[in-house]
């Protein structure tokens, strides 16, 4: 049985400490495995590895066992032909102990390579640089990171009655369609529902004053959001045709203009509030103000809520333990038909818990990167590695939370995974919100500022659904066909 590497007591959501990896080591110094290969052909050879023949899950597994390394070197999409600037060589980290250093900002720096060394263009965030693709180390970050915190502390008061009344329309809406079609894939519905909560929480603006946002504002998201992370998205239908016209170049952001404008718009109109306090508080111009918070809405939040939540469901159309009974029973019994609030669900252990094991084993930000800041040893389980300044580490996390060494049985759905004491030593290692669940997001760091937003939110949405229903019918492709109303 190997050791597993646990360290603190640590509550969930309690007294923030982060996981700093250890500077100095015993470890053996290995050379990093691996290699780019030839010019032009390693990479774009790599590229097709990685999309079309064995996609990302396959590569990445694939090449740890062949160089017995979680630490290896490897080439990472875009590539050739019309990525020439792009340089594709990366350090892949790929198990709990060596990835922690991408948290390290003494050791690695963020600038631009949110996606890796490619870059969207700043075309689509009305030319600027937004937070994401700023180094702790741009004093402009600071300011942005703290007017996000700002505008998540200040929603806090609306934040649980807005993301539990606009849940009821949702589920309104996916009742109807039960009886209409039979079965819903509730997609469309998801995103309406985060798309309204979170302008209302973030921005301060009811869609519902703009006939257009109201109906269309999260799909303009949605093609906004496709065509920026398009060459590294992996779409595993229709080679070679993908290959071929979707991943060889990048897409203008003029063809997604119209919709962007138009919630440029819509902020200005109705979020004025929130627009002046980035410039009274913050120190930033408007034109900063205005397309980060759209880029904080529509890409952070809207973003990964929309990859998130259909896990949820999919995950609860997955088990085969009874696990909806045994949440109902939880919510039933701690908290009953009272208002969900922060504070009642965080005496949820299970249904929190739930919510934790969606995030290890789908991570919603699949892959991270960090560009080492200086020389440095980084260590992995059973070997220790120079890196070099200016070498781009990279992070696949479905193969890192998989980490056998730190989770038992790192395969299996495990619904009460992160329960009691052991359980909650276990969130140092959870590492969705680029940093460990029991990390504070600050400016001096790259972690997601709304860290404990989305799995408390996460589990409102989880609470909720066993405060309306004894039990929702859900198969695995999160696709509800009837329900039972709570009795
Ligand atoms: C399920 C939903 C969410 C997921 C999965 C998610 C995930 C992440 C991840 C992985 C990062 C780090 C990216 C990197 O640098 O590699 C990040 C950063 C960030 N997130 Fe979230 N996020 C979510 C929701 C939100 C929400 C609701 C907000 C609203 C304020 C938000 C605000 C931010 C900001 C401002 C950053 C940049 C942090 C920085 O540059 O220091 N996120 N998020």
């Amino acid at each position: 049985m190997i050791q597993k590497v646990v360290c603190c007591a640590t509550p969930p959501v309690a007294t923030p400490t982060s996981v700093p990896p250890q500077r100095t080591t015993s470890l053996p110094v290995r050379t990093i495995p691996g290699g780019y290969g030839w010019p032009v052909v390693g990479p774009l050879g790599d590229r097709l590895s990685y999309f079309w023949f064995e996609g990302p899950a396959t590569y990445f597994k694939k090449r740890i066992e062949e160089h017995k390394s979680t630490v290896f070197r490897t080439n990472m999409p875009p590539t050739f032909p019309f990525f020439t600037g792009v340089n594709p060589n990366v350090i892949a980290v790929l198990d709990c102990k060596s990835f922690a250093h991408m948290f390290d900002m003494e050791l690695v720096e963020k600038k631009n390579i949110l996606i890796g060394d490619f870059m969207p263009s700043t075309g689509f965030t009305g030319d600027m640089r937004v937070c994401a693709y700023l180094d702790t180390s741009e004093p402009k970050h600071t300011q942005v990171k703290k007017f996000a915190m700002e505008i998540l502390k200040r929603s806090s008061k609306i934040w649980v009655p807005t993301v539990t009344s606009n849940l009821d329309t949702m589920w309104d809406s996916i009742e109807a369609g039960i009886s209409e079609s039979g079965s819903v894939t509730p997609l469309a519905q998801l995103q309406q529902f985060i798309f309204n909560f979170l302008t209302i929480c973030l921005i301060g603006a009811d869609p519902a004053k703009s006939p257009e946002v109201a109906e269309k504002g999260y799909m303009w998201l949605d093609a906004w959001l496709a065509l920026q992370v398009l060459p590294i998205t992996n779409i595993p239908t229709l080679q070679p045709l993908v290959e071929i016209f979707l991943h060889s170049f990048a897409y203008p952001s003029f063809l997604v203009s119209g919709g962007y404008n138009k919630l440029v718009e819509f902020v200005e109109k109705e979020g004025q509030e929130v627009l002046e306090l980035a410039q009274t508080e913050f120190g930033l111009s408007k034109a900063e103000a205005l397309h980060n918070l759209i880029f904080i809405l529509g890409f952070n939040a809207f973003g990964g809520f929309s990859v998130f939540l259909p896990s949820i469901f999919s995950a609860l159309g997955n088990d085969t333990t009874g696990l909806q009974q045994k949440l109902r029973n939880e919510v039933k019994e701690k908290i009953g038909t009272n208002s969900l609030s922060f504070d009642s669900v965080r005496q949820l252990d299970l249904v929190n818990s739930f919510v934790y094991e969606t995030l290890r084993l789908n991570p919603p930000v699949a892959l991270q990167y960090a560009r080492a800041r200086k020389d440095f040893t980084l260590s992995s389980h059973d070997s220790a590695f120079e890196i070099k300044k200016g070498e781009l580490l990279c992070g696949y996390q479905p193969q890192v939370m998989r980490d056998e060494k730190v989770f038992d049985e790192p395969e299996k759905f495990v619904a009460d995974r992160f329960t009691k004491e052991k359980g909650s030593e276990l969130l140092s290692y959870l590492f969705w919100s680029n940093g460990p669940q029991t990390g504070s997001p600050s400016e001096s760091n790259k972690q997601c500022a709304a860290k404990d937003y989305v799995t408390l939110t996460s589990s409102i949405i989880v609470a909720h659904m066993f405060q309306r229903y004894e039990s929702v019918k859900i198969d695995s492709s999160g696709a509800i066909s009837d329900y039972e109303a709570a009795k």
